[in-house]
Parts: C-alpha cells; structure tokens; sequence
C-alpha cells in the first residue's frame, strides 16, 4: 500500500473497506505499519541532508499529529467506528500501530543524534591518511659556524671562553685599555654612545678587564661577541659585527708565543699551506703591536684580485699586553706578561665562504643561509 493509498483509506470506516472479521483487521493494520515503515526508511535515507531535521518534523506529523496524523485517524475511523465484536481485535492493532508509529518517531530522533555525534567525530578525528607537517630544518648560521670553529680550536689548545656585556661603560671600553679622553685613537672607533658614560662596545677588548678582574692570571681565554661603531652599512662595514678577542696572561709569555699560537691557528683555519706574517702596528693596550697576514688563499700568495696582487690579506691585530693594561686589571706586570688578539669574525667567514658582502649576513635572506 502507498501512502497516497493509506492516506485515502484512513478516511474510511472498516465498513467502508470491506473488512469485517480479525483477519481482515490485522492485514489491513499490517500493511499500514508497512507503509509508516516505508516512509521512515526514506527518511532514514536523508540523514545526511541538511533539511533531514525538518523531514523528521514532517515524518512526525504525518504519523503522529494530533487531529491530521494517520494514527489519530485511524483512531477515529477505524477503531471508534468498529463493530462490538471487533473492538478488541482493532483496539489491540491500533495500540501496537500507535507504539510502533511513536518508536520510528523516537528511533529518529535517535538516528538524528548519532548522525550529529559522527559529524562531530568526523570533524576532530585526525585523517592519518593526510601527509605530516613538515617543519623546514634550520641551519647554523655562517657567523656562528665560524665562531665555533675558531673556539673550537682555541679550546683544543686550552683556552676558555669568556663572555662580557654589549652595553659597555666607558671606562672598559677605552680608559682601562689606556685610551684616555684626549687619546686620538679613541676616534678611530667611532663610538655610538648612551649616554657620556656607557657606550655600545666599540670592540671585544673590554673583556680583557673584566677577565684579569675576576680570574686573575694566568689567564687562557677567546671572547667572541657583538660589537658596534658608527659605520655606514656598506659591503665592507656594518654598524654591528662579530670579534673574537684571545688573551693569554702568565708568567714568561713572549712575543714567540703570539707569534706560535696565530700560526698554529692560520693554519688550522685556513688549511695547513696558510702561512703568517707579522708587522708592526699600533694599538694603546697592546705593546708592541703588530697586524697579521694571512697568505692570500685564493692564490695561495701568488698574487691576485683579492689580495690586490701582494699575495697577503690582513687579518686581525695583536700585540703583548701593555704593562699599564696588565695593572688596570689587577696583574703585576713585573710578574706576568700577556699578549691579545683581536679579530673580524665576519670577515673570517666571508674569506672562509668567498662572501664579498658584509650585509648578506644580516639580511636573513633564506636563499643566501640555505647555503650553510
Ligand atoms: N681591539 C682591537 C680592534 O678592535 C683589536 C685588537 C685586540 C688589537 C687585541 C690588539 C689586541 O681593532
């Protein structure tokens, strides 16, 4: 029976339709149940769209509505309207049609929600078939690289390292290092101050003080760090930059050792054909001074562009401690004797990597550090 058939029949009395005995009653009943069934089987098919709440709606008035539902007309025309002596037989087929038609109703609703809870699940369970976050690796950075090698090597010779503040009191930064105010050299650093007193370290030198003050001699230590001085930013300078400083205090400390120690760390660094050259310079914390040259590894000091046809390339300046600096940091210089270093760690690393602009270290460009 279609529903468009139930419909019409729910109209009509048991007399009407021709049914008059108990078998006649439970066929008729049965196929009505069939029909309500076939509908709530084509809802059931719809639980996925989203009118499917206001489908169940539907579903439930046309069964369960109080004056227009099938049941409720069933109930006036077939059940009241039955002969005596059929009551109890359609009184006990309506009961079951009545609890079967509120079940499938309530059997919706059920389907409703476990449709919604699967939705939610659907929604928070992860999808293992997606492929994995990818986190793109990170590298060192050439800087860093460069100074850990250089550490690396110093503490294979013993060294420590030692650390001191970017932030810088004039007094380390110049007057303990015996550059007093009227010292011309104390322009040569071109010193971005904070104010009269406090600067922004014009070089890695003050951790000299600040090392003789808290360990005393003797005294074996690299120091790398920021420095900064008021440079236009160009492929050779940067307002900030990268020392490494050595210092070494104790007792019978020569010139030779300076000269052994720079060496063995040229050709460490630069490989074991590096050869080193030492002249005279001048520096007011170190006495005598000197600047090193590395033999031009390009051309392996043949001459070439990047030497500029000497076959040498200046790489840092040293020279042994002065006695006056020894004393500013609390060191008997009768007793001990030191000599430093001081040198470019950027610059290491653009000879290292044949970089020939300072600014592609600061500009975290991916396409230049992917590279390292
Ligand atoms: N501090 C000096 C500079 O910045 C380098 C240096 C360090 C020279 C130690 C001699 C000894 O130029």
């Amino acid at each position: 029976m279609t529903l468009e058939e139930l419909k019409k029949k729910v109209d009509l009395t048991l007399a009407d339709l021709g049914v008059h005995d108990e078998a006649g009653v439970n066929a008729l009943f049965s196929e009505a149940r069939e029909t309500m069934n076939q509908e709530r089987q084509k809802l059931v098919s719809h639980s996925n769209d989203p009118e499917f709440p206001g489908l169940v709606k539907e579903f439930r008035n046309l069964c369960l509505a109080r004056k227009r539902g099938l049941v409720a007309r069933i109930d006036e025309n077939w059940l009241k309207t039955a002969p005596s002596e059929l009551r109890p037989v359609v009184g006990r087929a309506f009961n079951n049609l009545r609890v079967q038609a509120e079940h499938l109703y309530a059997e919706e609703s059920l389907v409703r929600l476990a449709q919604k809870l699967r939705e939610v699940e659907a929604k928070e369970r992860p999808d293992l078939t997606l492929p994995g976050y990818r986190r793109p690796l990170g590298s060192i950075h050439p800087i860093t690289r460069v100074q850990r090698e250089i550490e690396d090597i110093f503490l294979g010779l013993g060294f420590a390292i030692e650390t001191g503040p970017e932030v810088e009191t004039v007094y380390y930064n110049f007057d303990a290092l015996n550059i007093p105010e009227s010292h011309p050299s104390r322009d040569d650093w071109d010193t971005l101050y904070i104010d009269s007193q406090t600067v922004l370290r014009t070089h890695t030198s003050p951790v000299q003080i600040r090392a003789m003050e808290k360990y005393g001699a003797p005294l074996y230590i690299v120091i790398p760090g920021k420095c900064y001085r008021n440079d236009k930013p160009d492929a050779s300078h940067s307002p900030m930059f990268h020392q490494m400083e050595g210092l070494a205090v104790d007792v019978d400390i020569t010139f030779a050792d300076l000269k052994g120690t720079l060496d063995f760390f040229a050709k460490k660094f630069f490989g074991e054909t590096a050869r080193t050259s030492f002249r005279p310079s001048f520096f007011p914390f170190t006495e005598p001074s000197g600047e090193v040259y590395v033999s031009c590894a390009i051309c392996d000091g043949q001459g070439c562009s990047v030497c500029k046809q000497s076959g040498w390339i200046e790489v840092m300046g040293c020279g042994m401690v002065h006695p006056q600096v020894l004393r500013n940091g609390g060191i008997d210089p009768d007793r001990y004797s030191g000599w430093a270093f001081g040198l470019g760690i950027d610059r290491f690393a653009m000879m290292k990597y044949g970089i020939d602009d300072i600014q592609l270290f600061f500009q975290s460009d991916l396409r230049f550090l992917r590279q390292f």
